[in-house]
């Protein structure tokens, strides 16, 4: 089958279009002819080879974590879902080897969820892996609350984008950062207040707008910036990054609670997202389209760390 992969660690030189075999099935998993990927940042980390720490690599890798496509086989166990339901999901194994820039990819049934009808699958390939860490970081982490100040960092980016949807949605007030020209449409999305980086201190604009602090910063940068948002809590928030661990010293020092937040599949919340796109309390992102062909373009356009929405890979060319 044609796919992206790497057979080893370097700049996106390293990227090949070509054969790989098609991946076969395993009685708890269903095999996808994907008609779409996402791209994410993690794509350029893997190929860098800086995510060597965190999960075991089996060249040749085959990259990408999310997409959407049609289910054209079962494995023996798979209830769930039948033969031609177009699904999507975050596709993320134990190790990294076999992803979805490719025709064909084979998923855990648990964690696939069939697309809204409102939706295409070029669509609902841009949501699963940013919405699902999006979740897991306010919902389960911060433990947002109805009421509460959030400063959600990278607004206009694929995680932002379902962040702020999703404290709106419970009823927080979202302070975002972002650049003026993104400004339009991280207000769309819902933001209540748009802090140019560029142009101000982002600590000092928040402090000025909530002069007692806010409850949870979700950190999208990592850096100096997770570092210097500490400041901006009130006693007892939470500073939850996905880019680094936070230092423990600092939470102390400030007396908050902080973590890091790497995503996992989960089929039920992926459920609950697809319910939310159906009855339209979530949008879309932005959506640059690439064929797979020009995969590194794509992957160069993530790298500078400036797409607004996602970027989405087109398998069938
Ligand atoms: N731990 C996990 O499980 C996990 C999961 C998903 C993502 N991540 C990581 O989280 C980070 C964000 O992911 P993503 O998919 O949202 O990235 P992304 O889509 O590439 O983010 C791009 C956005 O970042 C904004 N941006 C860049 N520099 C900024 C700055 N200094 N201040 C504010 N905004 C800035 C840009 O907005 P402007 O053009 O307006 O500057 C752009 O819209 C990446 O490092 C990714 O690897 C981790």
């Amino acid at each position: 089958m044609r796919c992206c992969y790497i057979e080893e660690f370097g700049d996106l030189d390293v990227l090949k279009i070509g054969e790989q075999p098609k991946p076969k099935v395993k009685s708890h998993e269903v095999l996808i002819q994907l008609d779409y990927a996402a791209l994410n940042p993690v794509d350029w980390k893997i190929s860098g080879g800086h995510l060597e720490g965190l999960l075991p690599h089996v060249f040749p890798i085959i990259l990408g974590w999310d997409g959407a496509g049609t289910v054209v086989e079962l494995g023996s166990e798979v209830k769930n879902v039948k033969v031609g339901d177009q699904v999507f999901a975050y596709m993320r194994k134990d190790e990294v080897h076999d992803g979805s820039f490719a025709e064909y990819i084979a998923v855990d049934a648990k964690n696939i969820v069939i697309v809204p009808k409102r939706v295409s699958t070029k669509e609902a390939a841009s949501v699963s892996l940013t919405v699902l860490t999006a979740w897991q970081a306010l919902f389960e982490f911060a433990e947002l609350k109805k009421g509460q100040n959030i400063l959600i960092h990278a607004g206009a980016g694929g995680v932002g984008t379902f962040a702020i949807q999703l404290a709106k949605s419970i009823g927080a007030h979202v302070l975002t950062t972002a650049s003026e020209r993104n400004f339009d449409y991280v207000t769309e999305l819902g933001a209540d207040s748009c802090i140019d980086y560029r142009k101000v201190d982002f600590v000092d604009a928040v402090r000025e707008q909530c002069p007692d602090g806010v409850d949870v910063v979700f950190d999208l940068l990592g850096g100096e910036d997770l570092e210097r948002s500490f400041v901006l809590l009130k006693k007892g928030g939470a500073m939850v990054s996905i880019v680094e661990p936070p230092r423990e010293e600092l939470a102390e020092q400030y007396g908050v609670k902080a973590g890091f937040v790497f995503v996992r599949p989960d089929g039920e919340q992926l459920q609950k997202v697809a319910e939310m796109l159906e009855d339209g309390r979530l949008k879309l992102p932005d959506l640059h389209e690439f064929p797979l062909s020009k995969t590194k373009e794509a992957m160069e356009m993530s790298f500078q760390r400036h797409v607004r929405g996602k970027i989405v890979i087109k398998i069938a060319e």
